[in-house]
């Protein structure tokens, strides 16, 4: 038997209490995290009396990928939230060695959630079952309930993991994170019937060698369209895309669940090209399709700083997908504009210059837009005394890069994808104490990025060029933290 911590939630939803808000200069103001232990994946996102609810994979007791349970907090505006609480954790013979990630859904006006509870018997072997459960707000906890899936089917191995519910032609279904016996990484299908739920089988694709194991999938609805998200493990990395760990991405086609196919899908794209993006989830409100993620990487806890103080991990600001000519584009929710504080509003003018820099706040949202004109390459730096988080845009090969190798501390190396600016190359950044969020060309791409500067300096923001860019126009905000209530 592995040893179950004692999770004593009164006891802990003391602490938490306690570290909100943050005073560290490496925590994040306006993004999702702890004070301590170490969070991953968002789950069991939901709509419910009036807010989104947040749950996600938390570690209480340390920054090793062990003891998973969920935290939970909710919030009406992605601006105030209520200080999360430890939600739902091991108990039992069936999620002892951890209460994986699952989603939420509303039911008869509770929110349910759906998990898959993680178990090791003494050789080793893992066992993954689904389970619902229903979050009270009396209780600030699930209460579990009936395991509705006992195991993966007939030539699947026991990586079986991450239900996500969606509803299909008044149906429920849910597609799950699976592993062939022979190491193909896949998603599953499964249909609720009366008496318990139908596996519908492999939902294929035309992707070819794609990985040794899919977590975490979604696949929501665009009106005809159909798009599945997941994440993929053992993919190599390619000259412009691939370059993490595990990817996050999505395939946009018709699902059939007839066929049981995608079918007549577009390739594999991410939705991220910054190294810190994993594992996201996707709620659909009056149709929003909002996504979060987990602003981390799996097998790469080097990489993150905090783990000495004793947290680690956020995520991401939630984003609204659209989809167009099967492409997703992603822009933060409207909602965040409230952070911004208007008198702070600043703007950035220049003409027929090769070199431009400002200071930045604290806390910066900034919008800019960098007419090229003769400039073939263009450098936008956010630069931190001696220390600097480079973006060079390479406009004869359409080539953006982000360096990361000016910072110190942290994970380093560089993110290279393709980016096509014709005149203008358009950023809107958000500039956290430890995190920084870019989405290029009004949402066509986007990269989320960890920094963990040495010194406690406000960034400068230098734009500079090989020959006079034409323009330089943009928009910069101090942006203020998220507010926190307790219960
Ligand atoms: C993705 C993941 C999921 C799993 C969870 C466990 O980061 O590995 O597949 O359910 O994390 O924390």
């Amino acid at each position: 038997m592995s040893t179950v911590e004692n999770f004593n939630k009164r006891e802990i939803d003391r602490r938490l209490a306690e570290g909100f808000p943050f005073t560290h200069r490496w925590h994040n103001r306006f993004h999702l995290e702890m004070p301590f232990g170490l969070i991953n994946d968002p789950n069991g996102m939901t709509y419910h009396n009036g807010a989104y609810h947040i749950f996600y994979q938390w570690n209480p007791f340390g920054c090793a990928h062990k003891n998973k349970s969920w935290a939970h907090t909710k919030t009406r505006d992605f601006c105030t939230y209520q200080i999360p609480q430890l939600a739902l954790w091991p108990t039992d013979e069936h999620d002892k060695d951890g209460c994986y990630s699952g989603c939420g859904t509303e039911e008869d006006g509770h929110l349910r959630v759906l998990y898959t509870c993680n178990a090791k018997d003494e050789e080793g072997n893992r066992s993954s079952v689904q389970r619902f459960g229903t979050y009270t707000k009396a209780a600030g906890a699930v209460k579990k309930e009936e395991i509705i899936i006992d195991g993966p089917p007939a030539g699947f191995t026991a990586h079986f993991r991450d239900p996500y519910l969606f509803d299909w032609r008044g149906v429920r279904h849910l597609v799950i994170g699976a592993q062939t016996e022979d190491k193909r990484g896949c998603v599953l299908v499964y249909r609720e019937a009366p008496i318990r739920w139908e596996c519908l089988g492999e939902l294929r694709t035309q992707l070819k060698d794609f990985g040794y194991m899919w977590e975490c999938p979604n696949l929501l609805s665009f009106g005809d369209y159909d798009v599945l998200v997941f994440c993929p493990q053992g993919v190599e990395a390619r000259a412009y895309d691939r370059q993490n760990v595990y990817q996050a991405g999505y395939i946009a086609g018709h699902a059939s669940m007839d066929a049981m196919e995608m079918l007549m899908h577009g390739r594999f794209k991410e939705l991220d090209h910054g190294f810190d993006f994993y594992a996201p989830q996707i709620v659909t409100h009056e149709g929003r399709h909002i996504l979060i993620g987990w602003m981390g990487m799996p097998d790469r806890e080097e990489e993150y700083p905090t783990r000495e103080e004793g947290w680690m991990h956020s995520l991401t600001l939630p984003r609204v997908l659209t989809l167009r000519q099967g492409h997703i584009f992603s822009e933060p929710v409207r909602e965040l504009k409230a952070l911004r504080h208007r008198e702070t509003e600043r703007a950035l003018e220049a003409e027929g210059e090769s070199e431009f820099s400002t200071t930045l706040y604290d806390l910066t949202e900034m919008i800019l837009d960098l007419t090229m004109g003769e400039a073939y390459s263009v450098s936008v730096e956010l630069v931190f005394g001696l220390e600097k988080l480079v973006f060079r845009y390479d406009r004869l090969t359409q080539v953006m890069t982000i360096d990361r190798t000016g910072m110190k501390l942290g994970g380093r190396g560089k993110r290279v994808f393709k980016l096509y600016a014709e005149q203008t190359l358009s950023l809107r950044m958000y500039v956290d104490h430890g995190a920084v969020e870019v989405f290029f060309q009004h949402g066509e791409e986007a990269a989320t990025i960890a920094i963990f500067p040495e010194k406690n300096i406000r960034p400068m923001l230098r734009v500079f060029s090989d020959v006079d860019m034409q323009q330089i126009s943009g928009v910069l905000w101090e942006l203020e933290s998220f507010h926190y209530e307790s219960i």
